[in-house]
């Protein structure tokens, strides 16, 4: 059932964390191949030609270090990668690797070549994180046997393998871990026509009549997250079933989205208190993160990770040395006065006076 109350961030539908309905949607849709996989050209184009060289060489490939907001498709390009590869994949991720011995009994099942995914990968403990940089570097682990004087290490050797390690923020990584990803790639926030071009893929996939005008309302209202996209094209299917013909159409997206809370550019209730917090709290900013937090009774880094992207792309937020700052854009979509600006300050107009 869907409540059209105040979202909390864990359970809004437009949250791009994944919950467990997503993970069976989205193995369902994953794309197989880079050619079929929509948008992220450039990292596309990058690992087509790092993926062929090391086909060629028959060597398994570099270890990859992909990260950007949640949502993208960090999984998905991992079993392409694999798959594209003709080696096996195994999904993990940080917080589920608690003691070095996991890490341990993962690497050591591991064929020639396959791809080890670890998701939120920044949340990897120190202890387990130190045993993977020989795993890593020399493809071989440590392990110590015994305890006090009798101790000894004992070297084990790995198949070589290719890490594949995703997270939202690749600032929180040790320096020493992010060194040993030979290739690191950053995706972006996808546009509203790839997402179109993402949503009619799925619609036909799941076999949902969805009209290119439907999709496109669907896109617009995504957050440029596939995974958001996918979410809202099912819920979406619902009301075209009960209230219209069961087809798609930009009428019925736009009724259901609005049913939602979804505005026109895809921001919930949570982004627009967000931005009302900054803007009467706090005279449009700039207002340091933890504060608006504070203020929000939220988590930085949730306001950091699932909504700052977004609000950026739009052009709604902007982020200064001395904190947060919501845009004019901000105000005229939220409805304020139109603001005259007076000062420039880091490259950003401040807005502190009414037209
Ligand atoms: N599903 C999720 N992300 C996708 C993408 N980038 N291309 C195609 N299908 C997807």
């Amino acid at each position: 059932m869907i409540e059209t109350g105040d979202f909390t961030f864990d359970n809004r539908l437009v949250s791009a964390q994944e919950t467990e309905e997503d993970t069976g949607l989205e193995r369902g849709l994953r794309p197989l191949s880079l050619t079929e996989y929509i948008g992220q050209d450039k990292v596309k184009e990058n690992m087509a030609i790092y993926i062929e060289a090391a086909r060629r060489r028959e060597g398994a490939l570099d270890h990859v270090l992909l990260y950007g907001p949640p949502g993208l498709g960090k999984t998905t390009l991992s079993a392409i990668i694999a798959h594209e590869m003709g080696v096996n994949l195994r999904i993990t991720t940080g917080p589920a690797i608690e003691r070095p011995g996991d890490l341990a009994a993962i690497l050591t099942n591991l064929s020639p070549g396959d791809v080890l995914f670890i998701d939120e990968i920044h949340r990897l403990n120190r202890a387990v994180e130190e045993i993977l940089y020989p795993a890593l570097e020399d493809h071989a682990i440590d392990i110590i046997v015994g305890k006090g004087p009798s101790a000894r290490s004992l070297r084990v050797d790995l198949p070589a393998f290719t890490l594949v390690g995703a997270t939202t923020r690749a600032g929180q990584l040790s320096a020493p871990l992010r060194d040993r990803f030979g290739i690191v790639q950053r995706l972006e926030l996808y546009t509203p026509e790839q997402l179109t071009d993402i949503i009619r893929r799925s619609a036909q996939i799941l076999n949902i009549p969805c009209t290119a005008d439907g999709a496109m309302e669907l896109a617009r209202r995504s957050r440029g997250t596939p995974r958001i996209a996918n979410r809202l094209l099912k819920r979406v299917r619902d009301f075209a079933d009960v209230l219209g013909s069961g087809e798609i159409t930009q009428e019925i997206a736009g009724k259901a989205l609005d049913r939602l809370e979804i505005d026109e550019l895809g921001l919930d209730s949570n982004d627009r208190r967000m931005l009302d917090m900054i803007i009467k709290g706090y005279g449009g900013g700039p207002v340091g993160l933890e504060t608006l937090a504070a203020a929000l009774g939220e988590e930085a880094v949730t306001l950091e990770d699932v909504c700052e992207p977004f609000l950026m792309q739009l052009g709604f937020l902007s982020r200064t040395p001395r904190g947060r700052c919501a845009t004019q854009l901000a105000y005229q979509h939220l409805g304020y006065p139109v603001q005259v600006s007076t000062v420039q300050h880091d490259g950003q107009l401040l807005l502190d006076e009414e037209a």
